[in-house]
């Protein structure tokens, strides 16, 4: 039996148990976590720009179209990946950023 591993998402806290080889963004999407993905999870826009804090070497290589997308991302760090891009393999803590636009139009 192997365990599942486990993906932590800030800044809510919420954790959540994921099958390996998940996409991030498919894991955040199926527990109700709000990250934006303008494409739809094709790689071809950078709404679905994350951090990771914790397993960013467990991650499979970033593409160059992954690069040349994350290059347009807001607030871009050394570890800021694309959620739909990033699969699950061990253990994760990412950052889903604020965007700009949130500053603006904050429901909360
Ligand atoms: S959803 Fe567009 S690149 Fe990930």
């Amino acid at each position: 039996m192997s365990l599942m591993p486990k993906i932590k998402f800030l800044p809510s806290d919420v954790e959540v148990e994921v099958e390996e080889g998940t996409p991030i963004l498919d894991a955040a999407l199926d527990n109700d976590i709000h990250i934006d993905h303008n494409c739809g999870g094709n790689c071809a826009c950078s709404t679905c720009h994350i951090i990771v804090i914790e397993g960013f070497d467990t991650l499979n290589e970033m593409t160059e179209d992954e690069q040349d997308m994350l290059d347009e991302a807001e607030g871009l760090t050394e570890t800021s990946r694309l959620a739909c891009q990033c699969e699950t393999r061990a253990n994760l803590i990412v950052k889903i950023p604020p965007k700009e636009s949130d500053w603006e139009n904050d429901p909360f």
